[in-house]
């Protein structure tokens, strides 16, 4: 049985013997670079330097967001507004596993910037055991390249650390609690972010579409499961895909986008249950997204569980 206790005791004084030098951790908001953090900042104190990188497309309100939870945990950190030069790298780029790669190399160029600023030897990652399970190697498939691991580049000169390599996320949420981290029960956000979750270019204008109708699908839900008609699903969240369907609004013809919402139950993300939310939730987010975002005209629920399908969409 996990003992998150247990780890985070031995996994402090482990990092505490095995880094002995200046040190940066990139951390999105999410639970498993939280934890990251503040079981480095136990082991090597003011020698952390906490890096967030806004890529352009992360989830709306993100940058407040990540700020109020690392003002509350005492770790250094800056925020990099690093938009433009994703958004350049990404131009034209529609394959799923090139996208991934192109963010991952992206995010280490970053941080092996900032380590300069830092004199940092080491690099901190929040990486967890599917990262790396899914991402292949010589014994697996490669599902699909997670950023921080099949995204790296061969030459990075940093030191790499991954204190929650070995964890799936039920276990690093026990240990969040333990911690008392206040993202302890926040839903997964995939590293690559909003970018996996636009089928086809990344531009700032598809972002805008993809951002607004995740918002919309979480706050319905989020509404939905404290009234009681639903339980929080394990992750929630909208897709844009790249099809266009014939519309009406008002009395006049549109060609418009098609977003798909999906919600799913699961334990560790390695399999999953598609979620039967109720209709008229679903009615809801459906009603909401196409008033509220002009250019979309269909929406669609995906049904699929992983496997087949896995829970992004890239
Ligand atoms: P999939 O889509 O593979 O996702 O069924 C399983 C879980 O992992 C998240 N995910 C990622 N997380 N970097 C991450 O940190 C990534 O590149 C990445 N890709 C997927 C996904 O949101 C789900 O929770």
């Amino acid at each position: 049985m996990f003992n998150p206790e247990r780890f985070i005791k031995e996994q402090t004084e482990k990092l505490a013997a095995e880094v002995d030098g200046r040190t940066i951790i990139g951390v999105s908001g999410g639970v498993d670079s939280t934890v990251a953090a503040i079981l480095m900042s136990r082991a090597i104190g003011e020698h952390l330097f906490a890096v967030y990188v806004n890529n352009g497309f992360m989830r709306k309100n993100e940058d407040a967001e990540v700020a109020k939870t690392f003002d509350a945990t005492g770790v250094r950190y800056r925020i990099v507004d690093a938009s433009e030069e994703f958004f350049d790298s990404l131009k034209g780029v529609i394959d799923p596993e090139e996208k991934r790669k192109i963010i991952g190399n992206k995010f280490i160029e970053i941080f092996e910037r900032e380590a300069i600023g830092w004199g940092a030897e080491y690099l901190v990652q929040g990486t967890i055991a599917p990262d790396w399970i899914e991402s292949g190697g010589q014994l697996r498939d490669t599902i699909k390249s997670h950023h921080n691991v099949g995204g790296l580049p061969s030459s990075m000169k940093l030191k790499l650390v991954e204190p929650l390599r070995d964890l799936y996320k039920d276990e690093v949420r026990k240990v969040a609690r333990s911690l008392g981290i206040s993202v302890s029960e926040r839903q997964p956000f995939p590293g690559p972010a909003l970018a996996i979750r636009i089928l086809g270019e990344v531009t700032p204008a598809r972002v805008e579409v993809v951002r607004e109708a995740c918002a919309i699908a979480e706050e319905e839900i989020e509404k939905a499961a404290e009234s009681g008609k639903m339980d929080v699903p394990w992750q929630y969240f909208a897709v844009l895909l790249p099809l266009k369907s014939v519309g009406v609004q008002g009395d006049v013809r549109a060609y418009g986008n098609t977003v798909a919402v999906r919600a799913v139950e699961s334990v560790d993300g390695m399999t999953a249950k598609y979620m039967r939310i109720p209709h008229d939730v679903l009615e809801t987010i459906s009603v909401r997204i196409t008033n509220e975002i002009k250019s979309v005209s269909r929406i669609v629920y995906d049904i699929t569980h992983k496997p087949p399908a896995t829970i992004e969409w890239e």
